[in-house]
């Protein structure tokens, strides 16, 4: 399977969400990547269920929704309502891990789980075969826009390696910095989707860059 891009729509104009979601539809993008905040588990504030519901009514591709909250249990069910097919919760605010995909998977969307940059793959061990994707940080949450950590490709790696070793087929998300200047050696080191904000929208043609985004992760 060809590597996908999932524009970040963190960084898509709230003016004009029903254009932006419109261009998405058109455009080479694989996934739409929903970044949910809540002000406690990241310093910074994003949107809920308002954009969830105008992302509901008007794209047509999988709304892969990246809970950086606290608590997340407490919404799983909201967000399956709310229309995510991919439901993603942080190692880091998770107790009880195991249960809290067992309960995405339950209501009947793909569970997955990010990493923060400090949080090492090897966590994962006794959990990958529960998980259908794991988002790796290539920044710390809470912005978009930021510099990619070049540490992130080893772990790509490491993971990559988890996930044959038990042979499951989780997917393996990279998140934060992502542009054509690392988005090869990603999906060489292992990547399956690439989450893209500022790559793509600070662009004077997003649906362009969408195009050659996916073209030089799969050269
Ligand atoms: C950061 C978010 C990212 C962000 C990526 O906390 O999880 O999804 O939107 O944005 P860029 O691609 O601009 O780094
Ligand atoms: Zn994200």
């Amino acid at each position: 399977m060809p590597a996908l891009i999932a524009p970040s729509i963190l960084s898509a104009d709230f003016g004009n969400l029903q254009r932006d979601c419109e261009m998405i539809n058109n455009s080479d993008a694989g996934w739409y990547h929903v970044d949910v905040m809540d002000g406690v588990f990241v310093p910074n504030i994003s949107f809920g269920f308002p954009v969830m519901n105008v992302l509901k009514k008007y794209a047509t591709k999988t709304l892969d929704v990246h809970l950086m909250i606290v608590e997340p249990d407490r919404y799983i069910q909201r967000f399956a309502e709310a229309g995510a097919h991919v439901l993603t919760v942080h190692y880091e605010a998770c107790t009880h891990l195991h249960r809290s995909l067992a309960e995405i998977r339950k209501h009947g969307m793909k569970a997955g789980v990010a990493l923060n940059p400090h949080t090492p793959v090897s966590h994962l061990k006794d959990i990958i075969t529960d998980c259908d994707l794991v988002l790796i940080m290539s920044v710390n949450p809470g912005f978009g826009g930021q510099a990619f950590i070049e540490n992130t490709y080893r772990k790509v790696a490491e993971l990559k390696e988890l996930i044959d070793k038990q042979h499951c087929q989780t997917l393996i998300e990279v998140d934060g910095g992502v542009s054509e200047n690392n988005a090869a050696a990603l999906v060489k080191a292992g990547a399956d989707v690439l989450v893209a904000g500022n790559a793509v929208f600070a662009t004077a043609n997003p649906s362009a860059t969408i195009t050659q985004l996916y073209k030089t992760a799969n050269s």
